[in-house]
């Protein structure tokens, strides 16, 4: 599939510009930024485009809370995410935004040519408007009880509690997030893509391998179920493109994000005078490459090769889905401190550490990857700092010192370096087939043989030997010379390590396989450390610090003593009050904690479940009140380290201080554990 002559065009899921990239989001970004630094270390003509996914509700709801305009805060984030990736040593050709000119030109068109086709319909359906607002709400705006199993608090297309789906108008009790007002049903006029007029063209397409194995499977079930008209319109106020001759109306994010992969292309072709066409026009023989995650897979092998086709352009040589991230065995979360942030995450570690960790875990399927804090900082450790650059630091001393930095004039092994070469051909495969994770395994096979051959020849030894010095020398150069066979290797996952490492070997930038011909008589210039180790406190202060930004810092019990009687401040939306989960919990045991004046340590019983809370209510009540007693607990806060222990929650309590503080206190017939609502 992958000729070398060919122009490879690839892109990974455009982020949304309403908040920053995290570790769940770079497994993404790490594994297209991999397989394309692979392609153009074979000098092929890869480019990587990317852009910021920058429409929708939730952006305009967000600018709306931050009190700025949309434009601004797209741009900001924006900024944001171009820096984080390019940290983490991402590396795009392009890299645009949604909201932009390109977008605009190329959704129309679609629109138009899709319309003219006779793949558009519009008709009447009722939507739930908030009249507080005056707005009509999207789906994810409206909250109730589903109708299927009655589970309080769900949004409006499914239920996270029974897994139904359903339509906003089914819902009971429905309120508007934004506002809490009950919403009116109303007529509204849609505009939708009628998807099923291409079933055969998406059969053909899903039948010849463009798709995962896994994916194919997913889309034989689509197909059995129905393709369904999808809905592309949205109703003002939105913040999107509006849709030509459709006043009030725009394009539904989800149509214009994936034509962003076009837009970021085009602007691409603009700076550098490059035919457009020659990638997506209909006849293109390039290649076409998207890497996302499965959650998304529907869109990319439904709705997008059917727009594309529909609108006169070529299809995706292949959809790549990858897994989700998980954090210890769990998925990510913000209590655990294992939410971490891109930014979190540099603020205290290498970036080529998670790059070389991924690697060593992905493979081409769909299955989700664990990052095991324990295992990252072990494999880290013991393969990169233990294995590879170690080859480096046992070698580079002897050379720099006893023969100014020249290597050998031969190599005396010819047969040992051949097998480090004739690896390039497996490696290289894996490379290309995306099973990165078998591409680690076997370079780190080959850095064992390495080190194995330096553990036997003992250059240490042979520095203290009179008439071993050809020998040693010749030894200090093998060595270096397969390291640097590895450093190739390992280029498209560790660039910066491989560019210290050209700068320490003297040699230009390193291209695939450039290992064939071994440095000899070649002078290399003085080692410096390459890559230090993972610190458990580094890793232990990235978690601290990824609870903490999380963490409320508003005036608690338990946290800064007296209730302050302040002023009922700022609002909160109703979306934000949704987010807190209020229980009844039992106080269990009660107790004095020794050189605290105000605290009282709690042990509360959540049905079942058991949380040590630190509450600042020591001046109002004895331990032996407290005992046994219900009160009302914020049951999802972060855990917070504090001077005598962590506490895992707070209990809510009323009162001017001192010995009037009251413990919210629920009505009879409460049990541990239920809801407050
Ligand atoms: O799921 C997401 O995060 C989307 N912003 C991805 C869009 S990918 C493409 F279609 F633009
Ligand atoms: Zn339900």
């Amino acid at each position: 599939m992958n000729e070398s002559a060919n122009k490879i065009l690839v892109t990974s899921a455009l982020p949304y510009a309403n908040g920053p990239i995290h570790l769940g989001h770079l497994v993404e970004y790490i594994q297209t930024d991999i397989w394309v630094r692979f392609q153009k270390m074979q000098d092929h003509d890869c480019i990587y485009v990317c852009a910021d996914d920058a429409h929708g509700t939730p952006i305009m709801i967000k600018a709306r809370e931050e009190g700025i305009p949309a434009q601004q805060l797209i741009e900001r984030i924006g900024q944001e995410h171009q820096r984080d990736f390019a940290d983490f040593h991402i590396e795009f050709d392009n890299y645009h935004s949604t909201h932009s000119d390109e977008n605009r030109y190329y959704s129309e068109l679609i629109y138009a040519r899709l319309k003219q086709s006779g793949h558009i319909a519009s008709r009447t359906v009722i939507d739930l408007y908030d009249p507080e607002q005056q707005m009509f709400l999207p789906d994810r705006f409206i909250k109730g009880e589903c109708p299927h199993c009655g589970a309080q608090d769900q949004y409006g297309d499914s239920c996270e509690e029974c897994g139904a789906t359903y339509t906003p108008a089914e819902l009971k009790n429905a309120r508007s997030a934004i506002s809490g007002a009950a919403p009116e049903k109303r007529e509204n006029l849609h505009y939708f893509f009628r998807l099923s007029n291409f079933e055969p063209i998406l059969r053909g397409w899903a039948s010849e391998g463009h798709v995962q194995k896994q994916i194919a499977r997913k889309l034989d079930e689509w197909f059995s179920t129905g393709l369904r008209e999808w809905d592309i319109s949205r109703d003002a106020p939105y913040w999107g493109f509006e849709i030509p001759d459709a006043p009030g109306k725009y394009f539904y994010v989800w149509l214009d994000a994936p034509i962003g992969y076009m837009a970021s292309y085009r602007q691409y072709c603009d700076r550098k005078g490059l035919d457009f066409d020659a990638i997506w026009g209909p006849e293109s023989q390039a290649e076409l490459y998207h890497f996302i995650g499965k959650d998304i897979a529907y869109f990319h092998t439904l709705f997008w090769p059917a727009m594309l086709h529909g609108a006169g352009f070529r299809k995706p040589t292949a959809v790549y889905c990858h897994g989700f991230l998980t954090v210890d065995g769990q998925k990510m979360s913000k209590s655990r401190g294992t939410f971490i942030k891109a930014r979190t995450y540099l603020d205290h570690l290498n970036p080529e550490y998670l790059r070389y960790y991924f690697a060593a875990k992905l493979g081409s399927g769909i299955d989700d990857i664990d990052l095991n804090l324990e295992d990252f900082m072990r494999r880290v450790n013991s393969d990169l700092v233990g294995k590879v650059v170690n080859i480096a630091s046992r070698c580079a001393g002897f050379i720099n010192k006893r023969y100014a930095g020249q290597l050998a004039e031969e190599i005396d092994e010819p047969e040992f370096y051949r097998e480090f070469t004739q690896a390039a051909k497996g490696i290289s495969k894996h490379y290309q087939g995306r099973e990165f994770g078998h591409a680690m395994r076997e370079i780190m096979t080959l850095a064992d043989r390495a080190n194995q051959y330096i553990d036997e020849q003992k250059p240490w030894v042979l520095a203290k030997q009179q008439g071993q010095e050809e020998h040693l020398q010749q030894v200090c150069s093998i060595g270096l010379n397969l390291f640097r066979i590895l450093v190739n290797f390992l280029k498209p996952v560790l660039p910066e390590l491989a560019n210290k490492s050209e700068q320490f070997l003297n040699i230009a930038p390193l291209h695939w396989n450039d290992g064939q011909n071994p440095l000899i008589g070649h002078t290399i210039n003085k080692f410096k450390p390459l890559m230090t180790r993972v610190e458990r406190k580094a890793i232990d202060a990235m978690i601290e610090d990824s609870s903490k930004h999380l963490a409320p810092t508003a005036n608690e019990p338990g946290a800064n003593g007296p209730l302050d009687q302040a002023p009922i401040g700022k609002t909160i939306s109703f979306e934000d009050f949704t987010k807190l989960d209020l229980r009844i919990a039992r106080i269990e045991k009660a107790e004095y904690v020794s050189g605290a004046d105000k605290l009282l340590r709690l042990t509360l019983d959540l049905g079942g479940e058991k949380r040590n809370v630190f509450a600042g209510i020591k001046a109002a009540y004895s331990v032996e009140d407290l005992e046994g007693r219900l009160t009302v607990m914020v049951a999802n806060l972060a855990p917070r380290k504090m001077r005598f222990g962590t506490s895992e929650g707070m209990v809510l309590a009323a009162g001017p201080g001192d010995k009037d503080i009251f413990l919210l206190k629920p009505d009879e017939g409460a049990e541990p554990g239920m809801r407050v609502k």
